[in-house]
């Protein structure tokens, strides 16, 4: 039955960039009171839940992924009266609130740090992973930042180093201090107590290292010129194998409480992500599965690695997808914006939560930044790599209005070129946009049985170019059909009829004939079939 879902299962998640969504006090920053101001088109778009990237006091290294108070919010978002405005708004309208935890590091500038830091004698020296020099003098060991050079920091007033996994502003906590859980477990109750729907747990894979700090062996595969973080393989630095302890006790926490989840960021191959589900689905409700960011845009592929994730799927470990977020190139810039009509199709059908990232239902593109404005940490210690984030990080584009109605101030990165074209009012109006078939498609899998909770069964394809596959719920049958290239192509199953429920290329409508279905270029449809 339907209804035995919860709703972090049937629902769809929509990430907001908090700096980058609206920002209503003119200071060209997003803002608390911006989001809770486009809340009529979040609901009329028709997502279910809204997970906001942080919004603590932060001194900004790396956008408020350093975290200086976790019980506060960073006054350029707002106030706790506009959060508390914003939770109970979301409510309302049926709606659900998610934040994120950033429980690896801190900032810095957190109090805990500055205490850490001040002596070796302090009570909070322990809260933070400090070490001796090597005996030659240097870093402890090889271990590297993932935003570039070493992962430790040399404090000249003590005379030890501190680990910093990124941002030599985010201090590593050290995880194997209780105390360090305790406090951290204290942050959670308190938003949980306030009536948050739960968070999305940043680096939840990074928060226990080698208790033996042992060097971490190079990556053979490593060719020279690229990132130097994959010079090495990190089998000391994060996955360990007492991660999942925490993550028991952690989710534990969250089951004292009704119907809250939590979501796990993970980039790890498939078979050890699901070690996150734990071995009782005790650990991570969701851990993030961004197979579909990572993997190259190719039907085969795809199809195949869906087929791989299902069967690898523990027992009640329900599945989720991923198309974009703020740490990755656009979905419309990577695969094109016809593509991205598939893509978005494909999101919203697939069986599984879906997570999609603001600006992704209008095809924003990512934005060239010139040089003079970059502003990601990863891109200033890891130059001319591509690996900048401010991209994908761009104003939403509301209307073609100045500033894209994003802002009445000058925007903290500057908005897309396209954005006359490319907006929520101008979509809105045009039956062909993307934002129209976005909303289609979410109103669709709500409404749907088959897409919010039925079977998956993928189908032998006729052509390497086609991914189809049938979503099944009670006497509900549909069919998906996905061309990803940019040729017209033959799909042929069996006999028939069916109906185009939804398509999103025009020129699909009506009834068609399975024997023989000619797929116009870059053409996704939903189709409405009959026992078979
Ligand atoms: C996660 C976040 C990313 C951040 C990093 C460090 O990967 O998504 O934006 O820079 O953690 O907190």
């Amino acid at each position: 039955m339907e209804e035995d879902y919860l709703w972090w299962q049937r629902g769809t998640i929509y990430q907001i960039y908090p700096r980058s969504f609206m920002d209503a006090n003119g200071d060209g920053v997003g803002d608390l009171p911006g989001i809770l101001a486009r809340m009529d088109y979040l609901q009329w778009l028709g997502v279910d839940a809204l997970w906001l990237s942080p919004i603590y006091p932060s001194p900004m290294a790396d956008f408020g992924y350093d975290v200086a108070d976790y019980r506060g919010i960073e006054p350029l978002f707002g106030t706790m009266g506009d959060f508390d405005r914003l939770l109970t708004d979301t409510h309302r309208r049926g709606m659900k609130l998610l934040l994120d935890l950033v429980p690896n590091h801190t900032s810095d500038l957190h109090p805990w740090f500055i205490e850490s830091r001040a002596s070796r004698e302090n009570p909070r020296r322990d809260w933070y992973i400090w070490r001796e020099p090597s005996p030659s003098g240097g870093p402890p060991n090889n271990w590297l930042s993932v935003f570039g050079g070493s992962a430790w920091q040399y404090d000249e007033e003590t005379g030890q180093y501190y680990l910093h996994s990124f941002a030599v502003q985010q201090p590593d906590l050290n995880w194997r201090n209780p105390q360090v859980e305790a406090a951290v477990f204290d942050v959670i109750r308190f938003w949980l107590d306030k009536g948050v729907d739960g968070f999305r747990v940043d680096v939840i894979y990074y928060l226990i290292k080698d208790e033996l700090f042992r060097d971490n062996p190079p990556n053979p595969d490593y060719k020279p010129g690229e990132d130097q973080y994959n010079s090495q393989r990190q089998i000391y630095t994060y996955n360990r194998p007492e991660v999942h302890a925490i993550i028991r006790r952690m989710r534990a926490l969250f089951d004292e409480y009704a119907e809250r989840v939590m979501i796990g960021e993970i980039y790890l191959p498939v078979a050890e992500l699901m070690s996150y589900y734990g071995t009782n689905n005790d650990e991570a409700h969701l851990p993030f599965n961004f197979q579909l960011i990572l993997l190259p845009w190719r039907a085969s592929v795809i199809r195949e690695a869906v087929r791989a994730y299902e069967a690898r799927l523990p027992a009640g470990g329900w599945p989720n997808w991923v198309l974009g977020n703020h740490d990755n190139h656009r979905i419309a810039t990577r695969v094109g914006r016809a593509q991205a009509r598939v893509a978005a199709m494909l999101l919203l059908t697939l069986r599984g939560t879906p997570t999609s990232y603001y600006g992704d239902e209008l095809a924003m593109l990512d934005v060239e930044i010139p040089l003079e404005m970059v502003r990601d940490v990863q891109e200033l210690g890891k130059p001319g790599l591509g690996l900048g984030r401010d991209p994908e990080r761009t104003p939403m584009q509301w209307d073609g209005s100045a500033n894209a109605g994003f802002a009445t101030g000058r925007p903290w990165l500057p908005i897309s070129p396209d954005y006359a074209l490319y907006n929520v009012a101008t979509e809105q109006e045009d039956p062909a946009s993307m934002l129209r078939l976005f909303r289609q498609l979410l109103a669709l899998r709500r409404s749907s049985p088959a897409l919010s909770t039925g079977s998956y069964m993928d189908l032998p394809s006729s052509s390497p170019d086609v991914f189809s596959f049938l979503r099944e719920q009670d006497d509900e049958r549909l069919l998906i059909v996905l061309n990803f290239s940019h040729e017209a192509r033959v799909f042929s199953m069996g006999g028939g009829s069916a109906e185009v429920v939804l398509a999103t290329v025009p020129g699909h409508g009506g009834f068609v004939e399975l024997a023989l279905l000619e797929l116009a270029p870059d053409a996704g449809l939903i189709l409405r079939v009959g026992q078979m």
